[in-house]
């Protein structure tokens, strides 16, 4: 089934319908590494570096950062290689190879958050605008931003050739997406990033679709904003307000 399913589905990796922008199957494949020191501070003595981390501490380590610096510890080559790997690797349904990413930076990312921002004011009220605005600005004055869409187009051609689990195919779109969240989030804080995950979506849809050349078939799932750490981020929420195991866990042997 799943190799029939294969030659239905498998498509060259070409990642993106025609673009107007680079996009990221021309980036360079591994460079050497180069770990700078910028992370090393009062904050951030302890931090290992990707290179010495466990994938267990790397997932441990992963938090919400939201006082970020427009500064990366590590070259653009080595941001663009990991965002290569994990479209090269990540699973997906089917393997329908559905995430599309697109990273932006600098002049590009800044758009971003004055699409964001200008979407956001579009319709909430006036007494919300000091708050969000600098929640905003925070997002801005960050280094980068991966956009996480999913093609809709596999999706579709896997719901007509496997129409018993037409309605289980959107949901396993979004655990794709979620896949590629999850491991950009924790491999980017591995590299001495700090990163948070927004989604503006549907407000900045047709904006963001319009200024990067996005096929209007793709979905707009989330924003990884990330760049270097200002500050560490508050106390682990589930310190606080952790379930009990017995409640989240159960184990037979
Ligand atoms: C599916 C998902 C959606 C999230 N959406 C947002 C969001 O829109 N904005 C935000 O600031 N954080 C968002 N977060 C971050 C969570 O609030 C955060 O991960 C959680 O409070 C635990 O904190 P930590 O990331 O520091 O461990 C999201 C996290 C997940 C997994």
């Amino acid at each position: 089934m799943f190799r029939s399913l294969y030659k239905t589905v498998a498509r060259p990796v070409t990642l993106f319908k025609p673009f107007n922008t680079p996009i990221p199957h021309q980036i360079p494949i591994a460079k050497p590494r180069l770990l700078l020191p910028t992370i090393q501070t009062k904050y951030f003595a302890s931090i290992k570096m990707a290179d010495t981390k466990t994938f267990i501490e790397a997932v441990k380590d992963r938090r919400s950062y939201y006082d970020l610096k427009p500064e990366s510890p590590i070259p653009d080559s080595r941001i663009e290689e990991i965002v290569k790997t994990a479209i090269e690797v990540l699973p997906s349904s089917f393997n329908s190879q559905s995430a599309r990413l697109v990273l932006l930076y600098g002049d590009h990312h800044k758009k971003l958050w004055d699409i964001t921002r200008d979407g956001l004011f579009a319709f909430i009220p006036e007494e919300q605008k000091e708050s969000s605005g600098a929640r905003i600005s925070g997002f801005k004055n960050a280094y980068a931003t991966i956009l996480f869409f999913e093609d809709s187009a596999p999706i579709k051609e896997l719901q007509a050739a496997f129409a018993p689990y037409a309605d289980k195919f959107p949901q396993w779109s979004e655990h794709t997406s979620a896949i590629h969240q999850f491991f950009l989030w924790t491999a980017l804080e591995a590299e001495g990033f700090g990163a948070n995950l927004q989604h503006y979506s549907p407000i900045i849809d047709d904006k963001v679709k319009e200024e990067w050349g996005v096929d209007k078939d793709y979905r707009l799932i989330a924003q990884l904003v990330f760049g270097t750490p200002n500050s560490p981020p508050g106390d682990r929420p589930k310190l606080v307000t952790l379930k009990p195991l017995e409640e989240t866990f159960r184990i037979f042997k």
